[in-house]
């Protein structure tokens, strides 16, 4: 007779298509059995009245990073995972940050000896590109590729991050030679700095206008740049955390016109608005972040674009400063917008409150097998980590969250376990928990305590996922066996 080292009970097993009845046995880390009346296992979990759904994967997160403003996130993997996992994480997407003067390999391992030391719970790395030379695109990038990290980042704007264009069409050509993934931060630096600047000169120092500092029309100009340059290249991207109603409306029309694009939005965008930045003093700084939030008009286009798909993922882009002289007010008491480093913490908030918004407040009628695509199974196909994260099913690991649908939580200070240590949602009331979380089989969250150590996590190599591979067809001038356009014969 089979036996199990776990078997979950009567509780409903929820994956991105459907929901039912079932019991879940677990051995060697892995799903190996969903049916009814399993038995014969070491450990019995009975989860009556709950939910089992695939562990949350946050595909977006800077966790022990030096960022654009020269500071490291307030947290280290151990605090930030631990946030993770408490919020129902199995997997997370942090970053290794390359430097101009600093090689992709050194930057590469510095991080993953922090998340190996302190991640606990597994664990891919996106490849921050900010100083794109030739040995690194030549050299350095197959290699790094080949070692499972297939998936780089550019910033077009932030002076210390953004690269030219001229640097984005050959980290794109590379991309697509080698097969990795890009994901794009698309703002308008020229615009920014400008804003800036005329702010600034008029005394316009406050939080509130970090965000009239970061037009929509600049996140609009730099969506149409980077999306006519996926298109010349024939190289897809994700086009990270979009704000705005009018960044969604370039990105729609683009997909509708067969340009193979992704795009995701974060949970903040979708549940606060720029009027947090507008309180007394600096402490609208917390919730500083780029871009910057917006309006209700752009949160509902949001809602929309996430039900019709123009989104296909929810991250929490977690990027936490303490609110004192290490973090957000580094550059003293009375910081004007621009001093301020930009990020909110998320990792511990991102599933719970989108819980609360999809499957408890049906917010456009999305169902929790959407909240499922979007916070787990989506992700996992986007960055090469499907099939053996983000879903149940036979062969799967066994990353498992047991939810409560009925628990309600108030969100406070008090609960901060991440570096920040405030709670950018505290006051809001929701409904719905992960209670229990199961990393490849082992218990590391129970009763909202974490139970598993440092160190707890795995490096999960990545591949180019044939979801976002190229399509194949490139302009006719791009064609390098034309020699660019030049060999106008063939
Ligand atoms: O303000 C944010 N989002 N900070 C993190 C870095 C980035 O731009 O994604
Ligand atoms: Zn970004
Ligand atoms: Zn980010």
């Amino acid at each position: 007779m089979q036996s199990y080292d776990l078997i979950i009970k009567n509780a409903q097993v929820v994956t991105s298509i459907e929901t039912k009845y079932a019991d879940i046995g677990i051995k060697d880390q892995k799903i190996i059995a969903i049916g009814n009346n399993l038995i014969n296992s070491k450990e019995t979990i009975d989860a009556t009245g709950k939910y089992i759904l695939p562990g949350g994967i946050d595909s977006h997160c800077h966790i022990e990073q030096k960022s654009a403003s020269g500071l490291i996130n307030s947290d280290t993997f151990e605090s930030a995972t631990k946030a993770a996992a408490l919020g129902g994480n199995t997997s997370i997407i942090p970053f290794a940050a390359q430097y101009e003067g600093f090689t992709l390999t050194e930057t590469l391992e510095d991080y993953h000896k922090l998340a190996k030391k302190g991640s606990i719970i597994d664990y891919a790395m996106h490849m921050i590109i900010a100083g794109p030379n030739n040995d690194l695109l030549n050299l350095e990038l197959p290699e790094q590729i080949r070692l499972g990290h297939s998936s780089i980042k550019i910033f077009m704007t932030y002076d210390r991050l953004k690269i030219e264009d001229i640097d984005i069409l050959n980290i794109f050509e590379k991309a697509r030679d080698m097969e990795a993934f890009i994901s794009v931060h698309a703002e308008n630096h020229g615009m920014i700095t400008w804003m800036v600047s005329k702010l600034l000169e008029k005394g316009y120092t406050h939080p509130k206008f970090h965000s009239v500092s970061h037009p929509v029309a600049g996140e609009v100009e730099a969506i149409n740049r980077i999306i006519g340059i996926s298109e010349l290249m024939d190289q897809p991207v994700m086009i990270f955390h979009v704000s705005s109603e009018k960044g969604v409306e370039v990105i729609r029309n683009a997909q509708a016109r067969g340009v193979k694009i992704f795009a995701e939005t974060c949970v903040q965008y979708l549940t606060l608005t720029s009027d947090e930045m507008d309180k007394p003093g600096v402490e609208g700084g917390k919730w500083i972040c780029s871009p910057p939030l917006r309006k209700t008009r752009d949160q509902n286009a949001l809602w929309d674009a996430v039900k019709d798909n123009t989104l296909c993922l929810i991250s929490s882009d977690h990027a936490p400063y303490s609110f004192d002289s290490n973090g957000k007010l580094f550059k003293g008491e009375n910081p004007n917008f621009k001093e301020i480093p930009n990020g909110m913490p998320g990792l511990n908030w991102r599933l719970p409150i989108l819980f609360d918004e999809i499957v408890n407040k049906r917010r456009k009628n999305l169902s929790i097998n959407d909240f499922v695509r979007l916070t787990s199974t989506s992700p996992a196909k986007i960055y090469g980590l499907y099939p053996q994260k983000g879903d149940i099913e036979i062969g799967c690991d066994a990353d498992l969250v047991i939810w409560d649908p009925e628990a309600i939580t108030e969100l406070s200070d008090d609960m901060v376990v991440d570096g920040s240590g405030y709670n950018p949602y505290s006051g809001r009331i929701i409904k719905g928990w992960p209670e229990t979380v199961i990393l490849r089989g082992y218990m590391i969250v129970f009763n909202n305590k974490v139970i598993a150590d440092p160190g707890n996590g795995n490096f999960l190599p990545t591949k180019l996922s044939a979801n976002v591979k190229p399509k194949g067809i490139i302009a006719h001038d791009l064609l390098k066996e034309n020699n660019y356009g030049a060999n106008l014969q063939s």
